[in-house]
């Protein structure tokens, strides 16, 4: 399915190839695997269950595995990816051509500005709100790489999108959820064991590193 919904903003700095510039962007790197993360698409499917009425988002779903893998958990639900690269959409497009796959939707895009209020029953944000290089320099801080203020402005822009009762998970962020606004409107839905997180280091609103620290809370339902 090819998807409409890239905004003029973006279609502009996709067309001069400079989508590598938006302010939204954040891991500019575009590991994957197939099943990457099988305690949290189990959670979900079991949370949420599947059906032709439920709505999933891969928000930075890199070059699709994510994607074919949900479907493997959601067989009936409606599953779209978004990724801030091009290319990375266009790779998935045409692994979906070779699976024979048509129920799938692919956009470009560096936001979920342009999905409607209140349409997913999930968002899965793994391995995107980061920056492998903040954590193997060192850095005490992560600006001007990546900032807190638009950490929360992409995630309240996935609140806006999911429906009550929908769920957010964030694996693998520089920042914490729990050091949102946004927050109070969800209760923790899965805390995982340590073993199971990435070594990616974590920053606090005012950008600066939080030694020793580890987030373990990965899922959230929205009241
Ligand atoms: C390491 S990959 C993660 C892929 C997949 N989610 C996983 O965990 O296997 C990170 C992806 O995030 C994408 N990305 C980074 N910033 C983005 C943004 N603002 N909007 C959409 N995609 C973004 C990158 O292009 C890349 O494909």
């Amino acid at each position: 399915m090819i998807s409409m919904g890239v905004s003029p903003f973006f279609r502009t700095l996709r067309g001069l190839g400079r989508w590598r510039g938006s302010p939204n962007r954040f891991q500019p790197f575009n590991h994957t695997l197939p099943d990457r993360y099988p305690w949290l698409f189990s959670f979900a499917r079991e949370t949420l269950s599947d059906g032709p009425e439920r709505s999933l988002l891969s928000f930075g779903c890199s070059t699709g595995d994510e994607v074919f893998t949900l479907r493997r958990y959601f067989p009936a639900a409606a599953i779209k990816g978004i990724d801030i690269d091009p290319r990375n959409i266009a790779e998935c497009r045409r692994q979906a051509r070779r699976f024979g796959r048509t129920d799938f939707e692919f956009t470009a895009g560096d936001s979920t500005k342009m999905e409607a209020a209140q349409s997913y029953d999930a968002i899965f944000c793994l391995a995107v709100l980061c920056n492998g290089n903040l954590t193997t320099s060192g850095a005490e801080r992560c600006d001007p790489v990546l900032r807190f203020a638009t950490f929360e402005r992409v995630v309240k822009d996935f609140v806006r999108c999911l429906k009550p009762g929908g769920l957010l998970c964030l694996v693998t962020t520089n920042f914490r959820f729990c050091d949102t606004d946004a927050a109070a409107e969800f209760d923790v839905a899965l805390n995982i064991d340590p073993s199971l997180l990435a070594p990616d280091v974590l920053f606090d609103r005012s950008n600066r590193l939080m030694k020793n620290v580890r987030y373990t809370e990965v899922a959230f339902r929205k009241h």
